[in-house]
């Protein structure tokens, strides 16, 4: 039998989840036709030794393992990039989606010719366990926001679980954002921009079980993630939102630098260049710490490459600042308007910072890691 179906499932910390889930795939699909690649964030407790493990005697399964990425929707996009059925489905690894619903979802696909099937909680016959009032009233805040950026309504837009066809995958991939949980969401807005409109969407109604084994890996900072999503998908064609939150976070950081040196200068009684001095190395800080957390969330870095990236970080901005100097002075000399003169230079400043710091702090430091150490053994 062909392979009809791929199925692309993320994974972090869910090592006692694999086996089950497979297991539940074959009883709901049968023994043939379909593929499963897990796609793994390196996840402490194993999880792609596990799959591994299975993989060795089942070539129905394999492993994407990535190292010093994080990021959900992104992990589904090289997983779907790696299969090869003409379907491809993406749902979670911890048992939460219903998987007795994937022969009606594929049907609907290749008998009724849906481009898309959701698997949805927001439609008769479909639910969820006991949900707490905030998570609930965060999901239902999303769905109703998600509007503004899709052109067909969906009952359940924030679903994790959902199959399409390849060709819908291979229109829209290029021009993903990949940014956070929500890749349906992305798939869907990036859609309408495309060629595929208006899409055949079938909507499959299932119960969203309670977790039983491992925990769920949404914190507060999905707000923050999704808000990213948004904003790419509706100023992103102008603005790299990176380059958003990064100068947004440079613009607060402005602000903790007046705040230090006031108190500094007027509370302490320091000297000028010793509270300027401090008050530029807190703000550097802040800003290295913040960018840390939410620009470059999917690359953070933890450990001593935090302390690496905090130094590269701080000589990257102080050449910034020099420069912004610098332009700003030139400029003003020149008989440019001084605020003209100064804006320029933050300007220049902040694009220097953030190209830079995206390169060296974030960005390379990754790739040499993953060098061989030694030059690998001569082929016999
Ligand atoms: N590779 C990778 N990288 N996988 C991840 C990551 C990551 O950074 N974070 C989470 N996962 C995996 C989990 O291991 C799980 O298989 C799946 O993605 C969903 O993560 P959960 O942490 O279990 O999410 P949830 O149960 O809170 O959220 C579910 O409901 C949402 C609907 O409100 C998920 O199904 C979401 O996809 C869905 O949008
Ligand atoms: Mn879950």
């Amino acid at each position: 039998m062909s392979q009809q179906l791929s199925i692309v499932i993320p994974t972090f910390n869910e090592s006692q989840n694999v086996r089950e889930l497979l297991l539940r795939i074959e009883a709901a699909l049968g023994a043939t036709g379909w593929e499963v690649i897990f796609v793994d964030d390196d996840s402490p407790d194993g999880t792609s030794s596990v799959v591994r493990d299975i993989a060795r005697g089942d070539t129905r399964v394999r492993c994407i393992q990535r190292i010093g990425r994080r990021g959900l929707s992104s992990a589904c996009i090289e997983g779907m990039l790696a299969s090869s059925a003409p379907v491809i489905a993406v749902m979670d690894a911890d048992l939460q989606h219903d998987e007795t619903i994937l022969p009606a979802m594929l049907a609907s696909i290749e008998q009724k010719g849906a481009d898309l099937v959701i698997g949805t909680r927001y439609a008769p016959g479909g639910g969820m366990d006991n949900w707490n009032e905030s998570r609930k009233t965060m999901s239902r805040f999303a769905t109703v926001t998600s509007r503004m950026i899709l052109s067909q309504p969906v009952s359940d837009p924030m679903s994790g679980f959902f199959m399409l066809r390849r060709e819908v995958f291979d229109l829209t991939v290029r021009n993903l954002s990949g940014l956070g949980f929500k890749i349906l969401l992305d798939i869907l807005a990036t859609a309408k921009h495309e060629s595929l409109q208006p899409l055949k969407i079938v909507e499959v109604p299932y119960h969203f079980r309670n977790r039983v084994a491992g925990e769920s890996k949404l914190d507060e900072m999905v707000v923050w993630e999704y808000a990213m999503l948004l904003a790419d998908k509706t100023i992103g064609r102008y603005v790299p939102v990176r380059f958003l939150a990064f100068s947004i976070i440079g613009g607060v950081g402005v602000l903790i630098h007046m705040v230090v040196l006031t108190t500094m200068l007027k509370g302490l009684a320091f000297g000028f260049t010793a509270a300027q001095s401090a008050a530029t190395a807190v703000a550097m800080i802040f800003n290295f710490v913040l960018n840390n957390i939410l620009t470059y969330r999917d690359r953070r870095l933890t450990g001593l490459k935090w302390f690496r990236g905090l130094i590269s970080f701080m000589i990257a901005c102080s050449i910034g600042a020099l420069s912004n100097v610098g332009i700003a002075t030139y400029l003003f000399r020149n008989q440019t308007q001084w605020v003209l003169a100064a804006l320029a230079g933050v300007l220049v400043g902040a694009v220097w910072n953030y190209a830079v710091t995206q390169l060296y702090t974030w960005g390379s430091g990754g790739k040499k890691r993953l060098q061989p150490k030694k030059p690998p053994d001569k082929p016999v």
